[in-house]
């Protein structure tokens, strides 16, 4: 793990970007602008935080969160990358072991920038295929993760095929965001879209109201989706917006009860004050890269009051 000493001696700004050891000792960036704080912590380029200013947190974090080399961090925005979910068969490997979502989110990213920005600041964090990553796909490639916290919370993961081969990957931005109460928001955005219902055997589904309300687990993969989404929140007296390109499919999640009881590491009623919409290319929607090819998947998200 890079120390935070070595880190802030290269690109701490001072009063805007500083590196320290977050919890669990895990090395964290905080951007502490006018505009809005954010964090970032080196273990899976993970955004755990972006407060705009005078405005309650944007990014539902769990209180029982991991801060563990080797264990994903619950919420925030986890990157997914390169599969998402269970590892498909046919990219199977000889390891049986292939985390879940891939395993960019499990892994120490590199610091590349830290740059000043008139209203805010940016970071970009990189990962590269590495003996590691290949015991679990075989790809090279090359990864660069810029966030921009200022007003809005830009996300932007370019990834570059740096093989022979084409290679074939799923994605995401899995953003967890914090709200008032479950079963008074509802999102718009996805009207007329088809969604596979992993509730009903990813059953692909009409999404016949414009709006998602939620009264039970729900957890849809909505395809051939380039939309924002806008989620509406009566209980915080706030909306917050998802806008997005290079993504062709947007993932929707709440756990509910039973799932949240089931994971150790979100509280057991955590569930009510967050949902996720993942801005994403999953499924069918994977990406195909030639070599040399580079993809870019940019997520922005922004409040209105
Ligand atoms: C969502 C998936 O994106 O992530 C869900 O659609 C999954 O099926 C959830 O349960 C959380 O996954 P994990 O691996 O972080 O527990």
């Amino acid at each position: 793990m890079t120390d935070p000493i070595t880190l802030n001696n290269q690109f701490a700004i001072p009063n805007l970007a500083t590196f320290d050891a977050g919890k669990g000792g895990l090395t964290r960036l905080t951007l502490k602008s006018p505009a809005a704080t954010a964090e970032v912590y080196l273990h899976g380029a993970h955004v755990t935080r972006f407060d705009p200013r005078d405005q309650p947190p944007v990014l539902f974090m769990s209180a029982l969160s991991h801060f563990q080399p080797g264990k994903a961090i619950r919420g925030g925005v986890p990157i997914c990358f390169p599969w998402f979910g269970p590892k498909a068969p046919d990219t199977k490997t000889a390891d049986a072991q292939a985390p879940a979502h891939g395993f960019a989110r499990l892994m120490e990213w590199n610091v590349d920038s830290v740059t000043a920005l008139k209203t805010g600041a940016s970071v970009v964090l990189s990962l590269a295929s590495s003996p590691e990553t290949k015991t679990l796909w075989p790809a090279d490639f090359s990864a660069k993760y810029t966030v921009t916290a200022a007003e809005q919370l830009t996300l932007s993961l370019a990834v570059t095929n740096t093989g022979t081969t084409p290679a074939k990957f799923e994605e995401a931005l899995h953003t967890y965001l914090s709200i008032g109460d479950i079963e008074a928001v509802s999102i718009e955005g996805l009207a007329n879209a088809t969604y596979l219902d992993k509730m009903n055997a990813a059953t692909p589904t009409p999404q016949d109201d414009p709006l998602i309300r939620f009264t039970a687990e729900n957890d849809r993969v909505y395809l051939d989706t380039q939309s924002a989404c806008t989620v509406r929140d009566p209980a915080l007296g706030r909306q917050i917006r998802i806008a997005k390109t290079g993504s062709h499919t947007t993932v929707i999640w709440n756990p509910w009860i039973a799932k949240a009881k089931a994971m150790s590491d979100f509280g057991d009623s955590e569930w009510p004050a967050m949902v996720c919409v993942e801005t994403c290319n999953v499924a069918d929607y994977a990406i195909t890269l030639a070599p040399g090819a580079t993809h870019t998947l940019t997520a922005t998200i922004a409040t209105l009051r």
